[in-house]
């Protein structure tokens, strides 16, 4: 048997573990909350099923263009206008099977071998792993929590050289929930315009953000700025149409025809059912998608509340996305009934099979010392599992 040593190499998502114990728990009918997911809990709109009914029932069963089709592509050039003011035609749009999916195809698009791609930790578990499998080389900066897990002008500085391709910025972020604000944006985009880099902006989370905070998409910054920018988004998780697999990416239409060309041979087309359910999703009633953000802007502000208030835990107060990142630091090296917490995955660990309550370990993410705590849960759900979350650290000594 032989598997390559680029796939050897590559590692499983490091949430298995911590999934595993969880299901081992849930199989002996244990009562386990979990708050590691990264989807919304709520159906798909009717509406949206619907529509992929009445694709199937008009016999849009068969190949569509490999980029997607033009309906969809206009619709997602308008979604994205009436958003961001930023304007893209159909064919500086491609439509991909999930916004991961969009990513990869960017990065094989303009990466070359042993050229270095940006990405601020903590990071998406799966920016490193692409970036790898397409022969670049993974640039880590750190981020703190003082501020507020986003990268410094200095700091951006600093990490590029001559070999630097492009920046990934997931904002917002998973993991952190963090947002930039338009200033932060624009000190990032001098820097990207002096070194000629390509900005890889993830904005799968930018219609979940809170408290008014206003959201600013990279590429509104300025059209010079624009043409630097492969944009990311998606129906994943403001639509909650995970399974669905659509994503889409927007950019010159020259990277859109060379990530299109990949994408026929890799794929052909996503799904033409779930392509005509997203079509009805982004340019439908959009009443839906507000009541999950209401749901979600109530969540967040009970579990952040909430979590401020457990002793020792000290909680990002992150204004996107539907995670809130903790700082575990204070319960590294305390113990309990035996069990030493020496890192992220120990108190993860712990809180599993204490509190019955799952969470991810910071360690995943690229940096020691926190977890990410979910909110894509009900309030029933997070209510328990923050009220187990305080009794299991409160033995902790
Ligand atoms: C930051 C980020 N980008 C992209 C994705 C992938 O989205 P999709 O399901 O559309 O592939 C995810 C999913 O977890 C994500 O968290």
């Amino acid at each position: 048997m032989h598997i390559s040593a680029k796939v050897k190499e590559m590692e499983f998502s490091g949430t298995m573990k911590i999934a595993a114990k969880a299901i081992e728990l849930k199989a002996l009918g244990i009562n386990v909350i979990d708050l590691s997911v990264g989807e919304p809990d709520f159906p798909t709109p009717q509406r949206i099923k619907n529509a992929a009914i009445t694709a199937m029932e008009k016999g849009y069963t068969i190949y569509t263009l490999a980029s997607g089709i033009i309906p969809l592509r206009e619709a997602v050039g308008k979604w994205i206008k009436d958003f961001t003011s930023v304007e893209y035609k159909a064919n500086e749009i491609i439509v991909s099977n999930g916004a991961k999916h969009s990513i990869y195809n960017a990065l094989q698009t303009i990466v070359e071998k042993g050229e270095e791609v940006i990405i601020p930790a903590p990071y998406w578990v799966t920016y490193p792993a692409l970036v790898e499998l397409v022969d670049g080389v993974p640039v880590i900066i750190d981020t703190t929590i003082e501020s507020g897990f986003k990268i410094s002008p200095t700091q951006l500085r600093a990490a590029i050289t001559p070999k630097t391709r492009a920046l990934i910025l997931c904002n917002p972020s998973n993991p952190t929930g963090s947002v930039y604000s338009k200033t932060e944006l624009e000190e990032i985009g001098k820097i990207v315009l002096d070194y000629d880099l390509y900005v890889i902006s993830d904005e799968i989370y930018s219609r979940l953000v809170y408290d008014n905070f206003e959201f600013v998409s990279f590429p509104s910054l300025s059209s010079e700025l624009k043409k630097r920018t492969i944009l990311i988004d998606g129906v994943s998780k403001a639509y909650s149409m995970t399974g669905w697999r659509i994503g889409f990416a927007a950019a010159e239409k020259e990277i859109i025809s060379a990530m299109g060309k990949l994408q026929s041979h890799m794929t052909s087309n996503p799904s033409s059912i779930s392509q005509y359910a997203a079509l009805e999703a982004i340019s439908g009633s959009q009443d839906d998608v507000k009541d999950m953000h209401k749901v979600f802007s109530e969540r967040r502000k009970f579990l952040f509340d909430s979590l401020c208030k457990i002793d020792g835990l000290i909680t990002s107060n992150a204004k996107g996305a539907f995670y809130l990142f903790s700082d575990i630091s204070h319960f590294i090296g305390k113990s309990f009934d035996g069990v030493t917490i020496t890192n992220s995955y120990d108190l993860a660990m712990y809180l599993i099979s204490e509190a019955k309550v799952v969470t991810i370990p910071g360690s995943v993410f690229g940096t020691e010392g926190f977890i990410r705590i979910a909110y894509a849960t009900s309030m029933e759900n997070l209510v328990e599992g923050v009220k187990r979350i305080r009794i299991a650290l409160e033995k902790l000594f």
